[in-house]
């Protein structure tokens, strides 16, 4: 498994894991994502396949929200999903921010372990935040590095390198 920045290419791979896991986003928000964000963009891929991704962006001065987070079905259960996770959190981390935000499900008690197990606490409940009436919980952690991910802080050395050196990779093998 690799992590690396999302690349246009991508897009169709998003698409599908998107289109089976949300009913509720705009898919063409992560080209948006990719034109003022693309730092906050991250997939995980497996060979040549994009097996999951995670966006997520400065909301407020010390706080990072985390706009989405999903592992194509196939490919769950086998920590992709945590280091999406840690990797935001460590670009969070690096970009100065104290907090990171989310919302979730209420039934989505799946994700609310995962985020449980890094650190985010339930703040408050926003009532039918979802368009189908369901209700969101908003999660918050405060960011205490380091989320031990090595291999991401290779990643972003490497892409200030690229900017300076032809043929050398941006993905890193976890
Ligand atoms: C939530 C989601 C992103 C989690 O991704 P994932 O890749 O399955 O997550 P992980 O594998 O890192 O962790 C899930 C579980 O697998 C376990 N796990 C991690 N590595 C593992 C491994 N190598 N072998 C077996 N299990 C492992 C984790 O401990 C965790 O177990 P827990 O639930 O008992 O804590 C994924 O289920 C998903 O895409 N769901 C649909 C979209 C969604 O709900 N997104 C969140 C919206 S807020």
């Amino acid at each position: 498994m690799n992590l690396r920045y999302f690349e246009p290419e991508d897009f169709e791979d998003i698409l599908e894991i998107e289109m089976e896991t949300f009913s509720e986003h705009n898919p063409f928000v992560y080209i948006n994502f990719y034109e003022i964000n693309s730092d906050g963009f991250i997939v995980a891929t497996v060979g040549d396949k994009v097996a999951g991704y995670v966006v997520g962006y400065q909301i407020y001065e010390n706080e990072g929200r985390i706009f989405t987070l999903a592992v194509k079905k196939g490919y769950r259960d086998k920590g992709i999903g945590s280091e999406l996770l840690r990797a935001i959190l460590n670009l969070f981390c690096r970009t100065g921010l104290k907090y990171a935000r989310l919302e979730v499900r209420r039934s989505n008690v799946r994700a609310q372990k995962l985020y449980n197990s890094m650190g985010f606490v339930q703040c408050w409940v926003e009532k039918k935040y979802y368009s189908d009436g369901e209700d969101g919980i908003i999660m918050k952690a405060y960011l205490q590095p380091p989320y031990d991910m090595n291999s991401y802080t290779n990643l972003l050395d490497n892409k200030i390198n690229n900017k300076y050196e032809s043929g050398i990779t941006n993905e890193n093998t976890l």
